[in-house]
């Protein structure tokens, strides 16, 4: 039996650091407000000159530095990401060049927050089937550029950055289970309307957000997914390690514990210092808590997130 290992993990916030008192003077907020409704208290923004390849590159070597694994190794880069630096080719084939790989798979993944989530999933499943041996994983996104920073309701809560991993096939397992979901009907409760045509942006091209919808929405559904996962391989909550949740608001995140009956002990909240960063959350939340030692090897581990589309998802790792 194939299985897809997690052998490293890496990521990178962009250097300059935003908090929120920064905001104050933007838009008609408050730290008090932002960190009682969100649990945020900084940001990191990319500087104007860096490209999400800029990130997305820092983040994937220091993954492949933690799994003493060569860039000829790879055999499949697949990469979450909502703002590619360009419409083509795929942000993951820049990557690839950046890297200097040559062959591999290549290509991004386009399912906002989720995006991390879909895209590991599809790693493994490349690998269970023997397709593949090594595959490099990254969730990325530059989200301040699809803010409108004039707009106090979504601007406070999001930041930039980039987290990667590297996945290996082995005997032993691994990743044991995922649980993809999407529903479009809630295509406009959470959307960037805009599209491309005659060479320009045409419509709205910063973030609009039913934002207590999109709450409403995202406890329920994380909720319902951590079971499914729980449910699909025979385990009781008490038998995670560490939740690994998508970081978009600590209300959320603290909702979707007490609903699985999970003390805030077992999650992972790295939130605050970083604020939303999209598919990069989930990525860079678990090199956190691995690089720190809280996350240690043998553990469980329920990654989960929820995105626009709405699209949703968690996987079961043992790390
Ligand atoms: N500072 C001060 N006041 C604000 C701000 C702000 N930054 N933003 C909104 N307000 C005001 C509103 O104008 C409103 O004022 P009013 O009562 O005079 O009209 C009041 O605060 C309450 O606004 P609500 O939108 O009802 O506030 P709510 O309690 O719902 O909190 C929030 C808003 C934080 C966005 C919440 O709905 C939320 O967390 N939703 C989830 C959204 C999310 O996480 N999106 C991320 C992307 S999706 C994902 O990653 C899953």
């Amino acid at each position: 039996m194939n299985y897809s290992c997690i052998i490293g993990t890496g990521g990178y916030l962009p250097e300059r650091c935003v908090p929120n008192g920064e905001l104050e003077q933007w838009v008609n907020t408050s730290d008090q407000w932002i960190v009682d409704r969100t649990g945020i208290r900084n940001r990191h923004l990319a500087a104007e000159d860096q490209d999400l390849c800029d990130l997305a590159e820092i983040a994937a070597r220091r993954a492949l530095d933690a799994a003493h694994c060569q860039v000829q190794q790879i055999d499949l880069i697949v990469l979450g990401t909502t703002t590619p630096d360009r419409i083509h080719p795929s942000t993951a084939c820049l990557l690839q060049a950046r890297l200097g790989n040559h062959g591999a798979m290549a290509f991004d993944i386009q399912a906002v927050c989720s995006g991390f989530i879909y895209a590991l999933s599809i790693a493994d499943q490349f690998i269970r089937t023997g397709a593949i041996q090594t595959a490099l994983v990254i969730g990325a996104d530059i989200y301040s550029r699809l803010v409108d920073w004039t707009d106090r309701s979504t601007c406070i809560l999001f930041g930039d950055g980039a987290g990667a991993v590297v996945l290996k096939a082995s005997q032993e397992p691994g990743i044991l289970s995922s649980h993809l979901h999407a529903d479009g009907a809630y295509k406009d409760v959470l959307t960037v309307p805009a599209t491309v045509a005659q060479g320009r942006l045409q419509g709205d091209g910063f973030t609009k957000m039913q934002g207590s919808e999109v709450f409403k929405f995202a406890v329920k559904a994380l909720a319902e997914v951590v079971e499914e996962a729980l449910v699909a391989n025979q385990l009781n909550i008490k038998d995670i390690d560490w939740l690994v949740p998508h970081q978009a608001n600590l209300r959320i995140i603290t909702a979707t514990a007490k609903k699985l009956g999970l003390p805030m002990e077992k999650v992972v909240v790295t939130l605050a210092e970083q604020g939303n960063t999209s598919a990069a959350s989930i990525p860079l939340a678990l090199d956190i808590a691995i690089r720190d030692g809280r996350i240690q090897r043998g553990h469980k581990l329920l990654l989960e997130a929820v995105g626009s589309g709405f699209t949703w998802g968690s996987i079961l790792v043992k790390y």
